[in-house]
């Protein structure tokens, strides 16, 4: 057994965390679901699922994940496992890396969009488009839904592999030479080109003189009025959970596995807490004053709302590249808004890999090179059916079932197993050995009544809202429905191997025993 990878510098842990909460969600998806859902209105469901999902399953996750670490076990199969000792517990913890892989094999394509508009923006390829209509076309053809610009798909699949190539030379380059490096320069990067955006909008004031009530700050003040009209209405609340589970990267087993690499006596109290921080700074502050302010002095309030509306991508991919041909030096705000969501895109497609890497290598005792090439490849394979399959509703498919059925679920299944089936007590001793700080004890009873019941509520109104229409593909074309199952058999199919696979694992006779055994348990005691 060679020695277990570590973060390097302090620095680098935070970093590396930073991004990979911060991707797409932050600088597409925030914008997107805020407008969708009534602004102002829908931040309020926002904070109070930060505050009682996000942060203290964060904790639980940081804590578990340098728990497992240090026994050896990154992913949550085998954390699970450690923390519940049940036949069944491992099997649970299969979740934790299928999910990720799940939403990785759609999300790397659109990362790839993202690569390859830096590009068309620096050399003016889409120049001279400049309606919403004719940008939405744009992509459409990128995506090769028509011929308009682009003869077929073969640009958008050239990117994409150049997307995967990047992912997979940085994974395989290790936690600390790959993974680390990269967050240590991608992401002050990141936030440079992020400032510079802002303030470019903040300085638009009411660019329109034919519209001069349109004004940047009227965009503002749509997320930060608060609306308590809305608060009655479930589906807010739902979106909300579901874009801070989203944007925090937690409830995917995905954080355990960047804790596994911890050392044993570092913090998590304070450094996870401030690395959700970053995350929101990315998210409202950046992310909310740069995409749906600009909208609003370009377009106005009902036309934002509007595109908002009628598609996750027109944002973005449509409205900001017809704004930014307005705006003197167009191609290269351009160029920053792509490379931006490029870089926020690459710390967190690395991030959704690793648990792959991490249990191949951790469970199977597979050499790092072997194991991210076995990960990149399942990424690269799966990602056939949201690349061929995106009109018919595959990318759709997997993102429900993964980015939002799913999370919530295992969200769910981790709390309980860390809380009440490993101990109260326990898990918070867990998360307070080497604490700079002490919690308050009131998130000790959120996170054992509090999170669980929220919890099991937005499973249950996810499950009753929009599971029977997702599940019988309601309003699906025929030739739709196909591409929609080949999502779901891939779905169930990667689940199905990865199971096989912890039992082979489990089988093995030359794999540790159960540390609680082995490697005697220590807690900390709390003081009085
Ligand atoms: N948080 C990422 C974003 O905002 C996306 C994401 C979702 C993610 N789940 C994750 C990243 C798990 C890493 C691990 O774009």
């Amino acid at each position: 057994m060679t020695e277990r990878e570590r973060w390097v510098t302090r620095w680098g842990l935070i970093l590396a965390m930073a991004g990979n909460a911060i991707g797409l969600g932050n600088f597409l998806r925030f914008p997107v679901q805020a407008t969708q859902n009534g602004g102002g209105a829908f931040m309020i469901p926002y904070f109070v699922a930060l505050f009682l999902l996000a942060v203290p399953l964060m904790w639980c996750e940081w804590a578990m994940g340098r728990y497992g670490g240090l026994r050896g076990h990154g992913t949550t199969p085998g954390i699970f496992a450690l923390l519940w000792r049940h036949p069944v517990s491992k099997y649970l913890g299969v979740l934790g890396v299928f999910l990720p892989i799940g939403v990785v094999i759609y999300y790397t394509y659109i990362e790839s969009w993202t690569l390859a508009y830096s590009f068309f923006s620096l050399l003016g390829q889409y120049a001279g488009v400049t309606t919403r209509e004719g940008m939405s076309e744009f992509l459409a053809s990128y995506q090769g839904l028509n011929h308009t610009f682009f003869a077929g798909q073969y640009v958008a699949y050239v990117f994409f592999v150049l997307t995967i190539g990047l992912n997979w030379w940085i994974l395989g380059q290790g936690v600390a030479r790959g993974i680390e490096r990269l967050a240590l320069i991608a992401m002050p990067v990141l936030f440079l080109f992020a400032i510079i955006l802002v303030v470019r909008v903040f300085t638009l004031g009411a660019p329109d003189p034919a519209h001069p009530d349109q004004h940047v700050l009227s965009g503002l003040g749509f997320i930060w009025n608060p609306d308590f009209s809305r608060l009655g209405d479930a589906k807010v609340w739902l979106a909300a959970a579901g874009q801070i589970f989203f944007t925090t990267s937690v409830g995917w087993g995905a954080i355990q596995v960047y804790a596994s690499y911890m050392k044993e006596r570092s913090d998590v109290a304070v450094t996870g807490l401030s690395t959700v921080m970053t995350n929101e700074v990315a998210e409202v502050i950046l992310g909310g004053s740069i995409a749906i302010p600009i909208a609003f002095a370009f377009f106005g309030s009902a036309a934002t709302i509007e595109i908002a509306q009628s598609g996750s991508f027109n944002l973005g991919f449509a409205s900001m590249p017809v704004i930014f041909q307005f705006l003197p030096m167009g191609n290269l705000l351009g160029m920053l808004w792509f490379l931006l969501l490029f870089l926020a895109a690459l710390t967190s497609s690395v991030a959704l890999t690793q648990p792959l890497v991490a249990f191949l290598q951790d469970e199977l005792n597979v050499s790092r090179r072997r194991a991210v090439f076995i990960s990149v490849l399942t990424v690269f394979v799966g990602a056939q059916i949201p690349i061929f399959g995106l009109k018919g509703g595959a990318l759709d498919e997997m993102d429900f079932w993964c980015g939002t059925f799913g999370v919530a679920l295992f969200a769910l299944i981790e709390c309980i197993i860390f809380v009440w089936l490993f101990s109260p007590e326990k898990a918070w001793a867990e998360i307070h050995k080497g604490a700079q700080v002490k919690l308050p004890r009131l998130f000790l009873f959120v996170l054992k009544y509090v999170t669980p019941l929220y919890l099991s509520a937005l499973f249950i109104a996810w499950a009753w809202q929009q599971g029977p229409a997702v599940l019988s593909m309601e309003g699906a074309a025929p030739e739709d429905m196909a591409w929609r199952w080949a999502a779901r058999l891939l779905m169930l199919g990667l689940i199905g191997v990865l199971c096989l696979l912890t039992a082979v694992a489990w089988r093995r006779v030359d794999r540790k025993l159960p540390p609680h055994r082995t490697v005697p348990h220590r807690t900390v005691m709390e003081k009085p």
